[in-house]
């Protein structure tokens, strides 16, 4: 049974995956690079637990013991003890190899890992380790304390005890696993994204207001958020990044990010994170913004 985790990065995904855990009773250590990101890592899994607790989703002495099982560090040798390490870093393969590689030489042959990534391939940071076969993919969904799915990836090279580890982990954390192929987008995203990226080109195209594209899918299809407004909640920079990654594999447009994506990231629009995207959320509620279409 796995019972002691370690996180690399605290950003959204990182700190919900640490959050989750803790809460499932597995000691989890925290691994980011600046002290400062560590702070903020801390500060949304507490403020993510409080809310729980508000809500009478969590009893707030299980919060509290929860919250004891973490700890966070800047030194990628305090993971090395680890049962798994689950890494959630910016979808940048060269800098996830980087520390693939480090981590290799420093955790025992036991240790399983497992990337959070949502596109990029398996085997492609599998073949950076001596650990192939205890090397998969496990995709959580934003905001990871709620959503019930996590994607069990495995890859060319991954053994069926692994795959089964992580299966009876995803259960342990209360969440449901599927398996996937390593194919990129796995299932959900392989859906999804050209599903939000259509969403942008009927925005880009005039379809309609952007308002009206959201409650459109919300009270049309019954989707808990309209395309839109889970760009920004996704984020406009992450979801051009999968995008350009996942046209990269098919070569089809449906995955290519629209011109109106680009330009909105490259003007620092990037939804929900930076304060403005499809909307500005300095508004309560949130407005959309002019995008000048
Ligand atoms: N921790 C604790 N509480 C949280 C939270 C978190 N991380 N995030 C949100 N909440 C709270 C909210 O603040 C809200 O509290 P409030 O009612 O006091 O304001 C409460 O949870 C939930 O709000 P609602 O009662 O309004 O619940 P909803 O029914 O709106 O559910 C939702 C919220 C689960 C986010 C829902 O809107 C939803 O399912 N949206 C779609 C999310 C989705 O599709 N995610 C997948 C994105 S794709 C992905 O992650 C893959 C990646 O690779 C890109």
């Amino acid at each position: 049974m796995i019972q002691s985790i370690g996180v690399i990065g605290s950003g959204l995904m990182g700190s919900g995956i640490a959050q989750v855990a803790a809460q499932a009773g597995c000691e989890v250590r925290v691994r980011d690079t600046s002290a400062d990101q560590l702070v903020k890592g801390r500060a949304s899994i507490e403020k993510s637990t409080a809310k729980l607790v508000e809500k009478g989703k969590l009893v707030a002495a299980d919060r509290d013991a929860a919250l004891s099982r973490l700890s966070f560090h800047a030194d990628l040798a305090q993971l090395a003890q680890c049962d798994l390490v689950i890494e959630a870093i910016t979808e940048d393969l060269a800098l996830k190899n980087q520390i693939w590689k480090e981590l290799d030489s420093l955790c025992g042959a036991k240790t399983i890992f497992a990337s959070n990534t949502s596109s990029l391939t398996i085997a492609a940071m599998a073949v950076a380790t001596r650990r192939a076969d205890r090397f998969a993919g496990l995709h959580f969904f934003n905001p990871v304390p709620l959503m019930g799915l996590v994607e069990v990836v495995r890859s060319v090279g991954t053994s069926q005890d692994t795959v089964d580890q992580l299966f009876g982990f995803v259960r342990q954390l209360g969440k449901e696993p599927v398996a996937a192929k390593d194919s990129s987008g796995f299932i959900v995203n392989l859906l999804l994204v050209p599903y939000i990226l259509d969403g942008i080109r009927a925005r880009e195209r005039g379809v309609a207001t952007t308002a009206d594209i959201d409650t459109a899918m919300k009270l049309g299809a019954s989707h808990p958020m309209g395309p839109l407004t889970l760009a920004d909640f996704v984020g406009l920079d992450t979801l051009a990044r999968i995008g350009d990654i996942m046209f990269e594999e098919y070569r089809e447009t449906r995955y290519a990010p629209p011109p109106l994506l680009r330009r909105m990231v490259i003007a620092g629009l990037f939804g929900r994170k930076s304060g403005k995207g499809f909307y500005d959320y300095s508004k309560e509620p949130p407005v959309p913004v002019d995008l000048g279409l």
